[in-house]
């Protein structure tokens, strides 16, 4: 793979793409001329951005940073903001490096802060959240699984993975040529790792960090089937990461997605208050930009990304689909988090997280009860690259 190195007058942003391994100076002659052109145009604030560079080896990094100087010293107003990605390893201690020599460069790491809720989303306490969930939805969803394509032997991607137990799951049943998980968690990620080191498949689920919205490090249509579980719904631009899925799709390959309708999720006895607590959290994850009744938008998403045989199917999780106890274990996940981290994330006061708790309680009941119900609806959509 080389590199590309482009400038867009428009947002005075110069992008550097692919790996950048040089061994003559022949070889970096696009990026002398590009940031030439890009010192002679830019006014007030020039972008250079890293975030999708994998690679670069000293004699490249030599040459950035020699124009970077020149630069600097040939333009006194203009001021440098370079962009990097914790995703790509090199880049924060480099560019900090080059930082220190020059007043007028500044560093952003783009996705330190890129969606509201990431902070709440990618910290340990969500980890109960994702294990007990998967446990409830698994028996339902390898039927599904089957139906919407996957084979044993296709290779597999999970993107937005989490802790890792689906794709364990997905191994065990469908024996996978290859599958990989992606996350923007590093504690899941660790959590992940660590399970498949436990269970003796440290070797065969291979676990990167990385963000949905720049796969830079897959190749164009390698996967049979790529999975997106539960996960479009927290992006405020789901396009940009089915985008993504979609370039690594191979043609004639799946991809598959799952998204909740979180306010409709139902309880009785006490069903008014049970469907207010639901209403609410939906609304709260809102407030963070997270879309939780995002189910039902799939089949016009999956249209505009240009899928063939669309297909949608509901997954009910109910009292009598799965076991009660461990119902009962997903909602005090729920509760614990929601009523905690999400609820302070809005800034809602103590009366507010203690209703919002009894109303989580009231779900419990009727879970517990033998007389009860409850279901939670989430929905399954893929469709095929053409
Ligand atoms: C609701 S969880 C779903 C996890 C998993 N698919 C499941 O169903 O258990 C969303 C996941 O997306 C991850 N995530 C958030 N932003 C991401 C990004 N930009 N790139 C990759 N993963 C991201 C979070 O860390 C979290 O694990």
């Amino acid at each position: 793979m080389t590199y590309q190195v482009m400038y867009n007058q428009n947002d005075q942003m110069v992008t550097f793409t692919g790996c950048m391994r040089p061994q003559t100076q022949e070889e970096l002659l696009e990026v002398n001329k590009t940031l030439a052109m890009a010192a002679e145009k830019a006014m007030g604030m020039l972008y250079l951005n890293f975030n999708r560079l994998e690679f670069i080896n000293n004699m490249a990094f030599h040459e950035v940073m020699k124009h970077i100087g020149l630069i600097i010293n040939a333009k006194p107003k203009l001021t440098i903001k370079i962009i990097i990605s914790s995703v790509i390893p090199w880049s924060e201690k480099k560019m900090t490096w080059i930082k220190q020599f020059y007043d007028r460069i500044s560093i952003e790491q783009y996705d330190n802060n890129f969606y509201p809720g990431q902070e709440v989303i990618e910290n340990d306490h969500f980890i109960p959240v994702l294990r007990t969930q998967t446990k409830i939805i698994w028996a339902q969803e390898k039927k599904l699984l089957a139906e919407h394509g996957l084979k044993k032997g296709m290779s597999v991607a999970d993107i937005c993975c989490g802790v890792g137990d689906f794709i364990s799951l997905v191994y065990q049943e469908f024996n996978p040529s290859q599958i990989i998980g992606i996350d923007h968690s590093k504690p899941n990620l660790n959590y992940a790792r660590r399970i498949a080191e436990d269970n003796g498949l440290s070797d065969k689920l291979k676990y990167h960090y990385g963000d949905a919205g720049n796969l830079f490090f897959i190749r164009d249509n390698e996967f049979d089937f790529v999975t997106c579980r539960l996960s479009l719904q927290i992006f405020d631009k789901p396009e940009l990461i089915l985008k993504e899925l979609h370039r690594i799709c191979k043609p004639g390959g799946k991809i598959y997605l799952t998204n909740e309708t979180y306010s409709k999720t139902l309880g009785y006895p006490q069903s008014e208050i049970i469907s207010r607590t639901y209403e609410e959290a939906s609304k709260m994850f809102k407030f963070l930009g997270m879309d939780l009744e995002f189910g039902p938008k799939m089949n016009s998403y999956l249209q505009d990304a240009h899928l063939k045989d669309i297909r949608i199917d509901p997954m009910m999780i109910t009292t009598d689909s799965t076991s009660r106890e461990d119902f009962k274990v997903v909602v005090e996940s729920w509760r614990d988090y929601i009523c905690n981290d999400l609820a302070i994330a809005n800034k809602k006061d103590e009366t507010y997280r203690k209703e919002l708790t009894q109303g989580f309680n009231s779900h419990i009941r009727a879970i517990e009860s033998k007389r009860g119900f409850a279901s939670w609806p989430i929905w399954v959509a893929s469709g095929t690259k053409s």
